[in-house]
């Protein structure tokens, strides 16, 4: 059964758990710039159902709209100083979701558009292009640089010099670009084939990969990654696969079951690969 409680100490019972509640009133109880990284995933408001696929999903929790100016303001609260939050949105719910964020007293940096890796159907299929990336509005509360990572390697040999007297290059990138499509960059999403074999079915799931970049470069080893909409617990894997902790809630208890096993598994592979 999901875990209920009023009476809960942070960080101690919030660290390596979802709690299958409503994000707003969870987040209520976390201090004042208590987490070092928000990566998040709110239903859009979209009211989006798909009847056509072969496991049709019905309309997620929240579709018909969360309260996202209260949810971007507990954001910015429960946000540590100098820290990254990043939040999927939409091309359409973008203009909304920005304003709102801004409001909350975020300073907004980029928007990031990485390829999904499967072409999206919803609305007008014979009169409107099929969707093939995801947008995540990256914002910062005060100032933090990125973290140098291993994640991708420059094209030219390390040490090359490109201009007199400057620095050689190298060999791992320290500047990404706001665009992720290609071969070298993790996909948005996990494609349907991906779901069918895994047994995972969730309109909206992400691949931990991708979702691992963005905690490696935006935060430190042995840090707390907050996703309030944790679906089926793609964040928590990649919190898990990244060395961090995770924290958060997902209100559907279907939902909430699946990304427990996810995060049961995810822990004995690890167990295992070390072994
Ligand atoms: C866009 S999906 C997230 C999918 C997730 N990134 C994944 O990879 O599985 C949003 C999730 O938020 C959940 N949700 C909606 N309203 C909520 C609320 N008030 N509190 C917590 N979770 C909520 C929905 O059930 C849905 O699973």
């Amino acid at each position: 059964m999901p875990f209920k409680n009023e009476e809960r100490i942070f960080p101690r019972d919030y660290e390596n758990r979802i709690f299958c509640e409503d994000c707003l009133t969870f987040m209520k109880g976390i201090p004042d710039g208590s987490v070092p990284l928000i990566l998040t995933d709110p239903p859009y408001g979209i009211h989006y159902s798909n009847q056509f696929a072969k496991n049709p999903h019905t309309m997620l929790p929240g579709d018909d709209g969360i309260d996202y100016p209260a949810f971007a303001r507990e954001s910015y609260r429960i946000l540590r100083m100098n820290s990254h939050a990043y939040f999927f949105t939409r091309f359409d719910c973008y203009p909304y979701h920005f304003q709102c964020l801004q409001e909350a007293g975020f300073t907004i940096k980029n928007c990031l558009v990485i390829e999904k890796g499967t072409l999206g159907g919803i609305g007008d299929l014979k009169g409107s292009y099929a969707s093939s990336a995801e947008w995540v509005i990256f914002c910062q509360k005060g100032r933090r640089v990125f973290n140098s990572t291993t994640l991708l390697e420059n094209r030219n040999k390390e040490g090359t010099m490109f201009h007199k007297g400057r620095q050689p290059s190298k060999r791992y990138k320290t500047r990404f670009s706001d665009c992720w499509f290609g071969s070298e960059y993790p996909k948005a999403t996990h494609h349907s084939m991906w779901q069918k074999k895994n047994g995972i079915f969730h309109p909206t799931v992400k691949n931990e990969v991708c979702l691992q970049w963005l905690i490696q470069i935006s935060s430190n080893p042995g840090d707390l990654v907050f996703d309030g909409f944790m679906g089926t617990g793609s964040t928590a894997l990649a919190a898990i696969q990244s060395g961090r902790k995770f924290t958060g809630t997902e209100i559907s208890e279907e939902y909430w079951k699946i990304a427990q096993d996810r995060i049961r598994k995810a822990r004995k592979e690890m167990v295992s690969d070390e072994e």
